[in-house]
């Protein structure tokens, strides 16, 4: 098959290693891509938010998938274009791109459905914002309602910095004040053409910067699947209670979400609670959800692009554990320090079970240098927690980027 995948990070790395393993071969061209990528396919410098530019390349280069990694082509409408030109393409319309990119409309779908999730104030003045604050009390949880690439959101018993996040926030449209929610979380992947909805095998992701969950919260600093404590029933539990309800009422809308419903979800003591929706893979998720995915990637996202997911057979995992864990510059998230040499990464490739995803590379003088907060993910899988632990950081151990860090505690509760 002829597919091209929009965007340019690990996740998009790790999408294109697994459609290379698939038993067919395929043609695949990545926009724009990185320097992690461009070793393995073809890169096409394109905007990939660029809904016109983009249809044009595919009907052009006779593209059979299109594949949108992040949210921003999404919330663009590129996949409208794509569709209205009859490219098949794995990713909602803007219109159902909405469930991600706005958390007040996320929140009216969810209440419609009767899907549960947290209780939540929107606020669109400051006088608003404190009743809200008073209302549900400390810990505070305050929300961007847009896009805001993983900074959106506060989680803090200081009144002040709640107070502060959502003055900076309300300036660009209202904020979300939620109730906080106390337990594991759990990402769960689900894939729909509108209609059907098929799981796939849940991760958890770490947000904070640091081990014990202590700094900022980040895009996400590691994950691992599957989560061998989660009670028996409970994918099955979260596609009857949360997805499919979210996806009969975008239909009912008359705006089906054709994608992946990514379900954010904390499992508290009185049940399962989503916290947030998005649009897309989630990064670094899919770095351990589609390392262990045996069945075809192509044919499941080529399914449910053209509304024959209840036709495909469920997709299968390996029985082997996955780990991920990103290595970041100096100073992420505020201020992470970039342009600096990455070396030991063919040292690190060398670990077996170990691959590794670019994310903010570029090639220098011959060598990889870092361009960005997240630089790679650092991948492996192994027949338990700790043989991939083992894996994953002595990969990390061969790499070196000056001043960069990583968290040292990713799957070590479940290892
Ligand atoms: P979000 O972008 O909505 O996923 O929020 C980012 C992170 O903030 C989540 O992964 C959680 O760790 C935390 N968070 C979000 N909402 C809540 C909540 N209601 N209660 C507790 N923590 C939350
Ligand atoms: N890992 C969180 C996200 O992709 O949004």
């Amino acid at each position: 098959m002829k597919i091209l995948v929009l965007g340019s990070g690990a996740r998009e790395h790790a999408i294109i290693n697994c459609l290379l393993r698939d038993s067919t071969a395929h043609e695949i061209v990545a926009a724009p891509g990185n320097a992690g990528i461009a070793q393995v396919v073809e890169v096409v410098a394109m905007d990939p938010t660029e809904g016109d530019v983009v249809t044009e390349y595919a009907r052009e280069q006779g593209i059979e998938l299109v594949i949108i990694g992040p949210e921003a082509p999404l919330v663009a409408g590129v996949a409208d274009v794509l569709r209205q030109a009859g490219v098949p393409v794995f990713g909602p319309d803007k219109a159902a791109a909405a469930l991600e990119g706005s958390k007040d409309f996320a929140k009216e779908i969810m209440e419609a459905a009767g899907v549960p999730t947290g209780r939540a104030r929107s606020a669109s003045t400051m006088a608003e914002v404190d009743a809200a604050l008073d209302e549900f009390g400390a810990p505070y949880v305050v929300k961007a309602d847009g896009l805001a690439a993983g900074k959106g959101v506060i989680v803090t018993i200081d009144r002040d910095a709640a107070r502060d996040h959502a003055e900076f926030y309300i300036h660009q449209g209202s904020v979300l004040i939620e109730e906080f929610l106390e337990g594991q979380e759990v990402s769960l992947f689900v894939l729909s053409d509108g209609d059907a909805v098929v799981p796939l095998s849940p991760a958890q992701d770490y947000k904070r910067v640091f081990d014990g969950d202590e700094g900022p919260n980040t895009g996400g600093m590691g994950a691992y699947s599957p989560l061998p404590w989660l009670p028996e029933g409970f994918v099955d539990e979260v596609v009857e209670t949360v997805a499919q309800p979210t996806i009969r009422e975008m239909s009912r809308r008359g705006t089906p979400f054709v994608g992946l419903l990514y379900c954010g979800l904390i499992v508290t003591e009185d049940g399962i609670r989503v916290i947030e929706f998005n649009a897309r893979f989630g990064d670094p998720e899919t770095q351990v959800v589609l390392e262990r995915l045996d069945s075809s990637l192509a044919n499941l996202l080529l399914a449910t692009a053209q509304g024959r997911l209840a036709s495909v057979p469920e997709p299968q995992f390996s029985n082997d554990v996955a780990v991920t864990v990103v290595l970041a510059s100096e100073g992420y998230p505020e201020s992470p320090e970039t342009g600096r040499a990455i070396t030991g990464l063919a040292d690190a490739l060398a670990v077996p079970g170990v691959s590794i995803a670019h994310a903010a590379t570029a090639v220098s003088d011959g060598g990889f240098v870092s361009t960005g907060g997240r630089v790679l993910s650092v991948i492996a899988s192994g027949s338990d927690f700790a043989d991939a632990r083992e894996r994953v950081y002595s990969a990390l151990g061969l790499i070196s980027l000056d001043g960069a860090h990583y968290r040292n505690d990713i799957a070590e509760r479940v290892a």
